[in-house]
């Protein structure tokens, strides 16, 4: 049985690791991260978990369809039953204005990452680990962490990192630099959550802001924590970057009482900024990565455009391209 390394425990590594197994691979998968869940993760508290990451996801694919609908059967995944609206933005005026539509929008239940938990049922996984370098010899990968261990003797490795950090993994492992072009493709987004007294009118507002990207509010989502979870723009959040929480706070409790006219208390709760958030308008995607000599693949959401449907759609095209190429080789007399 063939030992196969997936480095990241997000949609598309647990994806990619959950196919490899059903065809009988032996898969380990690395994180640095405590638990699975990656830029689908949600912070536990007393009242209830913050999602700080993604928000929801959309089905478009048959095959992304199918597998929504096992995790809706199995209880690790819910109908988000949002009222939209959109904070417009005309010509430096911004208003809230009513944009209720009929898109279906899931969440995780009773969080983001539950999906990707039931996909790593069973699999081995190392949590709290920092791959930072690779070694191929003699047709087996190994894997160095951060804190000097090594993990041996893998005939594959999937590499389902955001590109910048893949980038810098193949530099310090001295391999080709596959990723120059794609590394700066993810964009950086700070998230704030925010606590208020009683129910919002909405809990998805799309935001034409100069500062901000999306508002949510969480009262309609089981297992969370009520409350507004506010995601500022690739242009904002790169402009004030290394800003401490508190700037964070005082800018989201500003746009809440200037925007959505709150006037209650507001108590901040958590700010989290996400290095690799969201892909660039401005680049095209590139598609999966390959060393295939090496048996060596990267992709991930980025492979695709970004959005969770992407990340699983990237893992299953990632576990396609390894069975692939190992049939081929099997079939080469
Ligand atoms: P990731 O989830 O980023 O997984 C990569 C994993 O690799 C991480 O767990 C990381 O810890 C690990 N890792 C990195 N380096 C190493 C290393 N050296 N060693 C070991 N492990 C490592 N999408 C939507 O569809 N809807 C939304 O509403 C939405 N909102 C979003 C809001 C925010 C704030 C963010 C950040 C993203 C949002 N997205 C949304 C995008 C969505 O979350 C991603 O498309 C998807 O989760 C990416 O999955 P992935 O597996 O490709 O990558
Ligand atoms: P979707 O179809 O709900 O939204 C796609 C886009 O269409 C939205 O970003 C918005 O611009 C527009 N839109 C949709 N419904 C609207 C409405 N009722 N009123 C006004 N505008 C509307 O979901 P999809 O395509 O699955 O996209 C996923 C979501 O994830 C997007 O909202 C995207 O912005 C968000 N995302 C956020 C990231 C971040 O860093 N904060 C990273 C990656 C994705």
């Amino acid at each position: 049985m063939k030992k196969i390394a997936v480095l990241g425990a997000g949609l598309c590594g647990a994806t990619a690791a959950a196919t490899l197994t059903q065809q009988g691979y032996q898969v380990t998968v690395f994180d640095k991260g405590r638990a699975a869940g990656g830029r689908m993760s949600s912070k536990r508290t007393d009242q209830g978990y913050l999602d700080m990451g993604a928000q929801y996801f959309t089905a478009r694919s048959d095959v992304f369809k199918q597998q929504v609908k096992v995790w809706l059967d199995a209880g690790r995944a819910e109908i988000w039953p949002c009222k939209t609206a959109l904070l417009s933005n005309d010509e430096g005026f911004i208003s809230l204005k009513a944009s209720e539509d009929e898109q279906a929008r899931f969440v995780g239940v009773p969080s983001m990452q539950s999906p990707v938990t039931a996909l790593l049922h069973g699999i081995t996984q190392v949590n709290s680990c920092r791959i930072q370098k690779l070694d191929y010899q003699w047709q087996s990968w190994t894997l160095f962490n951060d804190e000097g261990l090594s993990y041996t003797g893998f005939a594959a490795v999937l590499l389902t990192l955001p590109p910048a950090q893949a980038k810098q993994l193949l530099a310090q492992s001295l391999l080709p630099a596959l990723f120059d072009t794609a590394a700066d493709i993810l964009e950086p987004c700070w998230a704030v959550a925010l606590q208020t007294q009683g129910a919002a009118a909405q809990d998805a507002i799309f935001c034409q802001h100069p500062k901000l990207r999306f508002i949510s509010h969480q009262q309609h989502k089981t297992g969370r924590n009520p409350c507004y979870i506010l995601h500022f723009n690739a242009s904002f959040s790169a402009l004030h970057l290394q800003q401490s929480t508190e700037f964070w706070f005082a800018e989201a409790i500003a746009i809440l009482r200037q925007e959505l006219n709150i006037q209650q208390e507001i108590t901040p709760l958590v700010a989290h900024r996400w290095l690799y958030a969201s892909q660039k308008d401005q680049v095209a995607a590139p598609g999966l990565i390959a060393l295939p000599e090496q048996q060596l693949w990267a992709g991930g959401d980025w492979s695709y455009g970004g959005r969770v449907e992407n990340a699983y759609l990237a893992g299953l095209n990632l576990a396609n391209a390894l069975i692939e190429q190992n049939k081929s080789q099997q079939e080469t007399p």
